[in-house]
């Protein structure tokens, strides 16, 4: 898709390797992705929105194409803003379904222009997500190999051991 950006929004508290799939299949078709960390969302993050801006960079150094920002209010505004017409969301089994085709079917309703699409993250990542790392973390359990180093460390930090 020639000269097309993509928004991938989300609360990244923290990345994890996931996500991390979901960027690499996405730098593969679009030209340029712009990884966007939602600023109010309704449940406190564990993690600044600086910490969770620093780890995204740690962990895709060396990757060009792409943008890490935030933003707050409504989300097809923001994608507009920012010239793109593409939400991008990543998908594992059948548990993400329904949450995300709710809310592509209402950033429809809200913005027609504005395409909802979905990349599958790498199987190996399809029982991961940043809440059950966190929690798993946050009772000493070992979370290397789920998530970049950087956010390994962070969370080991964060919870103290
Ligand atoms: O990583 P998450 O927590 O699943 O990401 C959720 C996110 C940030 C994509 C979603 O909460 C969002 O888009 N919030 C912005 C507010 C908005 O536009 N809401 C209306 C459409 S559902």
């Amino acid at each position: 898709m020639r000269g097309s950006v993509a928004v991938y929004p989300g609360t990244f508290d923290p990345i994890t390797n996931g996500h991390l799939s979901v960027v690499n299949r996405a730098l593969k078709i679009f030209d340029k992705l712009i990884i966007a960390i939602l600023t109010n969302p309704q449940k406190t993050p564990l993690f600044t929105l600086d910490e969770r801006k620093y780890m995204i960079k740690e962990s895709l150094k060396g990757k060009s194409n792409i943008e890490i920002d935030d933003f707050g209010g409504l989300l097809v505004d923001y994608v507009v803003k920012k010239k793109s017409n593409v939400i991008l969301r990543g998908l594992r089994a059948l548990s993400d379904f329904e949450y995300e085709f709710q809310m592509a079917l209402m950033n429809r309703k809200l913005n027609r222009e504005v395409q909802s699409i979905f990349l599958m993250t790498d199987y190996k990542w399809f029982y991961t997500s940043s809440t059950i790392i966190k929690e798993a973390a946050s009772l000493g359990g070992e979370i290397s190999g789920l998530v970049p180093p950087i956010a390994c460390r962070k969370l080991k930090e964060k919870y103290g051991y």
